[in-house]
């Protein structure tokens, strides 16, 4: 079965295109990384494919359904979080909500199973033990792996993943990277994982997507990752590096590289 399945998309704003038509399958089961510069139209495809953003032509389809129709199969991790750190949430009962919220409703109290269940999933992210510590005195790449474990509650079937890595420094980029690997191996789950550094992703990624207001390259990532893919999306100083087997991209920063066109 696919998990998703875009043939000539094209999102829009108000009539205003940000991603044209765009063609791609993603079976079940495997691992997605969205690569492209700032504003190439990738949170608008994710915001698109969880039935946030509507405004689209084209067929999109994420298990046989429109988006719409599969919200319950989606978890969603946004580019950065919502969570009102003035509110003195544990770690705990971020965890939770994410067992609570597709009920519609408000608890004041967490029921126990939801509870039991959160604790498992916070031990399956490597923070057991961290169940009462407040989410915003913890670090970075801990609030990540929370909202992680947030998205899991569910049991989604496709996860999507907003830039989970942006804003950590490298040992925190490993951590989460880590935790991503554990999803994939252990868990049935597909996932598409927005990233500007796809180093630290490499190992958990079976495709990679490359776009840039439309869609440039997908594919294997050494069929994607080439010197010549790469510089026509990020200009002539980024690199693709060949490493013991594998490949380390240096994609500069992050602006458009204007004209640049396969
Ligand atoms: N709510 C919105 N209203 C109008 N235009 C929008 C809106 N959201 C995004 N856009 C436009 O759509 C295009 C794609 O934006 P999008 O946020 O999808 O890019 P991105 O690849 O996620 O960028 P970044 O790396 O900065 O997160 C941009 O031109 C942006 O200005
Ligand atoms: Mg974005």
């Amino acid at each position: 079965m696919d998990a998703v399945r875009a043939e000539g998309l094209t999102i829009s704003y108000g009539g205003k295109s940000a991603l044209s038509d765009v063609t791609f399958t993603l079976e079940e089961g495997k691992t997605l990384l969205l690569l492209g510069p700032n504003g190439a139209g990738k949170t608008s495809l994710l915001k698109t494919i969880a039935c946030f953003h509507r405004e689209y032509r084209g067929k999109i389809e994420v298990f046989g359904r429109k988006p719409c129709n599969a919200r319950e199969l989606i978890g969603y991790v946004p580019q950065s979080h919502s969570l009102n750190e003035r509110v003195p949430l544990t770690a705990l009962e971020v965890v939770a909500m994410g067992g609570i919220y597709r009920r519609g409703f408000a608890h004041f109290r967490i029921p126990s199973k939801v509870i039991e269940k959160a604790k498992g999933v916070l031990n399956f992210v490597g923070l057991g033990g961290m169940e009462n510590r407040l989410f915003r005195e913890l670090s970075g790449g801990q609030k990540q792996r929370i909202l992680l474990a947030r998205a899991l509650m569910s049991d989604p079937k496709l996860l999507l993943l907003d830039e989970p890595l942006s804003a950590l420094d490298p040992s925190a980029r490993a951590e989460v990277a880590n935790v991503l690997s554990k999803i994939k191996n252990e868990k049935r789950v597909t996932m598409i994982i927005t990233t500007h550094d796809i180093n630290p992703l490499l190992g958990v990624g079976d495709l990679v997507m490359l776009i840039n207001k439309r869609l440039i390259a997908f594919g294997r990532p050494e069929a994607v990752l080439t010197d010549k893919v790469v510089k026509s999306v990020y200009g002539p100083l980024a690199r693709v590096i060949p490493v013991g087997g594998r490949v380390y991209c240096i994609t500069g920063d992050f602006h458009i590289h204007r004209g640049g066109h396969l």
